[in-house]
């Protein structure tokens, strides 16, 4: 894992929104994995800036999201897709046609989870998945214990994730029980990974997904076995962990050709 420990949540965003743009500069036609959530909104907001002040083309660019709640239609208010349509791809210029949600009100949920996983491989692959961490160190909606092998499939969403999310919903009942994730085996299969966590209540998780033992009590941690992993922290989020003069110290001596930015 490379760790990068910025000085706010603002300059983790920027670095996260460089690399992404670096990768669709390279490579228009570029598939990434995307995430919802509060992590990824001010990075979201970067390359909308990006796409409109610099004329960075995302109209080629296919992506795939994490999750979706099993229940809400495409146009309900807290559904992801609508969160991916009013905070990117919209006002980025996305093509239409070129984003995929899991559709969470599929009559048959089930094959909708293996058409996803199909259409993942029918694309190439993902070159980049972008990930936030949930305060039980859950990635997409893979919850502790889950297995990490997993594919895309129907996950149980835990209360400590409902609640998290119970904020956006208004009251924590009406978060569906249940979600479309990718499976922690299908963001393995990513070519890269850049995972976002930032502020005081991530610190455990970010502590056990970087320093722990690789185990589904952290799904997070299964990030050790990616050949590519880049984690951009906040010193809050850092706060945890034990190993930080290190992770500087290789930031800083890092050869021009291995900067993620
Ligand atoms: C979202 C997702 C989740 C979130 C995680 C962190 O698509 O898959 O894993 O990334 O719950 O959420 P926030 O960013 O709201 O703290």
């Amino acid at each position: 894992m490379e760790i990068l420990i910025r000085e706010s949540p603002e300059a983790g965003c920027l670095l996260g929104a460089r690399i992404i743009a670096g990768l669709v500069r390279r490579k228009p036609d570029a598939v990434l994995g995307l995430a919802t959530g509060r992590t990824p909104l001010r990075l979201y907001g970067e390359l909308v800036r990006l796409h409109r002040e610099e004329g960075l083309d995302f109209s080629r660019v296919t992506t795939f999201n994490l999750d979706e709640y099993v229940g809400l239609a495409p146009d309900h208010p807290q559904s992801y897709r609508r969160f991916m349509d009013e905070s990117l791809f919209g006002p980025a210029g996305f093509d239409p046609a070129r984003t995929f949600v899991p559709n969470g009100v599929a009559a048959d949920l089930q094959a909708e989870c293996r058409l996803y996983e199909r259409r993942i491989a029918a694309a190439g692959g993902i070159d980049l998945q972008l990930l936030g961490l949930g305060r039980n160190g859950h990635i997409g909606f893979n919850e502790p214990t889950g297995s990490l092998s997993s594919r895309t499939w129907i996950k149980i969403l835990s209360e400590q994730t409902r609640r998290d999310n119970g904020a956006l919903f208004g009251v924590a009942e009406e978060v569906p029980r249940h979600a479309i994730t990718m499976g922690v085996g299908t963001i393995l299969d990513a070519r890269r990974c850049l995972l976002l966590a930032f502020g005081p209540a991530k610190v455990r998780a970010v502590e056990l997904m970087v320093e722990g033992a690789v185990s589904a009590l952290c799904p997070g941690s299964a990030l050790q076995l990616h050949p590519r992993t880049t984690v951009v922290l906040d010193e809050n989020s850092a706060a945890g962990l034990h190993h930080t003069d290190h992770y500087r110290w290789v930031d800083a001596h890092k050869l021009d050709w291995q900067r993620s930015d």
